[in-house]
């Protein structure tokens, strides 16, 4: 391979719009590769601007890390997504989205009581603590308080 078929951080930042601290992230997370030069500075293939946009994409849909890194290991060598790995995976992410914009509109629907209320009752308001959810998990940080598919998991 060509020297100059390698992209520096800068190169990649720029283009992908990930920051230098995300690209760093990523790498050590597994997500991405770079090699090094002989002063140890990152060098990214071409095709590391097509995974970023797949991981991109996959956090704008909801994905967790973990999930990202699973549908990633799910291609064959874990190659860059193709066009028809992409169509693929895409489709299944349409069922996700769905169920996100259902629970999305549940809560936004709840939120009509409590404008103009601001009790923020763990017992009463359906925002705070919907269907008392908090009774049941004790041992879950806030996100506990949003339905299950508007949660993040904690790092
Ligand atoms: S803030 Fe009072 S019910 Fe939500």
């Amino acid at each position: 391979m060509e020297t100059t078929d390698l992209l520096t951080v800068s190169e990649v930042a720029a283009r992908s719009g990930f920051a230098p601290s995300a690209l760093r992230y990523y790498e050590r997370e597994r997500l991405v590769e770079a090699s090094r030069t002989a002063g140890g500075q990152r060098r990214y293939q071409r095709s590391v601007l097509r995974r970023l946009a797949f991981i991109r994409a996959a956090s704008n849909v909801g994905l967790s890390l973990e999930e990202v890194r699973t549908e990633l290991a799910g291609l064959p060598s874990g190659r860059t997504p193709t066009k028809s790995d992409w169509h693929r995976i895409s489709a299944h992410w349409r069922t996700r989205l769905d169920e996100q914009v259902a629970a999305l509109e549940a809560l936004r629907d709840k939120l009509d009581s409590c404008i103009g209320c601001g009790c923020l009752s763990l017992k009463q308001c359906g925002i705070s603590n919907p269907a008392d959810k908090a009774a049941a998990t004790d041992d879950a940080p806030g996100a506990a308080y949003l339905p299950p598919l508007l949660r993040r998991p904690t790092h």
